[in-house]
């Protein structure tokens, strides 16, 4: 899939469909806040929800007292979506219309949050890319947390393809420079009532890192 069918995709299904019918639509993101909790971020460090789309993360993020969030996505309504949602409240957020494989990051984050982004990424050289991206922008010792369906997970989501993954797969996939530092798993009911199984993986970059 090219970059351009790629973001025809995702205007696509942010301009059809309401925000809280999508099969991945969360109210409340339990299993992705504990994990950044979990992480010892404090409320002045820098966090980006990479592929936020128009999760309400953002929402409970600023309810915990965080002040420095960015949210990116390659669909342009989805973010819009989420800052009438938010109101005044979303001014103060760093909003990203971008393809994550193609962006150049100009901060650091001290956390980087992924769901249901990463798994899409079917061609090796878009992941390639997706790293270098996550590179550039953890800063060293920061966390990087990112879900993706289950190896026992859909095949498909949102009409495309997905690799599944196990805690071992991911870790492999992040290389030896991110150390895996707790594992969750979440069986998610969609709004249509079906059940999707999920993997949440949170990595330290460590400090020596070579990548
Ligand atoms: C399954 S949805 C998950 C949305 C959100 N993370 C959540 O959990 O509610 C995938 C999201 O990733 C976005 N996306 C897909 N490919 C992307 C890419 N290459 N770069 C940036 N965003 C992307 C889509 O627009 C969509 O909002």
């Amino acid at each position: 899939m090219s970059q351009v069918e790629r973001q025809e995709h995702w205007q696509g299904v942010y301009t059809r469909n309401a925000t809280d019918e999508v099969s991945w639509f969360q109210m409340h993101p339990i299993v992705s806040l504990d994990l950044i909790h979990a992480s010892d971020i404090q409320p002045e460090d820098r966090l980006i929800d990479v592929g936020g789309g128009a999760s309400t993360l953002v929402d409970h993020l600023l309810d915990s007292g965080f002040r420095m969030v960015s949210v990116l996505d390659i669909a342009g309504p989805a973010l819009a979506a989420s800052r009438s949602r938010l109101g005044d409240r979303g001014a103060t957020v760093d909003w990203i219309e971008a393809d994550v494989t193609t962006w150049h990051p100009s901060l650091q984050y001290s956390l980087w949050h992924d769901r249901a982004v990463f798994h899409f990424l079917t061609d090796p050289a878009d992941r390639a890319a997706y790293k270098t991206a996550l590179n550039h922008a953890l800063q060293k010792d920061g966390c990087v947390v990112i879900a993706t369906f289950a190896l026992d997970g859909p095949e498909r989501c949102s009409g495309l393809p997905v690799v599944r993954y196990s805690p071992e797969s991911l870790s492999a996939e992040l290389g030896p420079s991110y150390r895996l530092e707790q594992v969750e798993h979440e069986d998610h009911r969609t709004p249509a009532g079906r059940t999707q199984r999920f993997v949440y993986c949170r990595f330290r970059r460590l400090l020596l890192g070579g990548e």
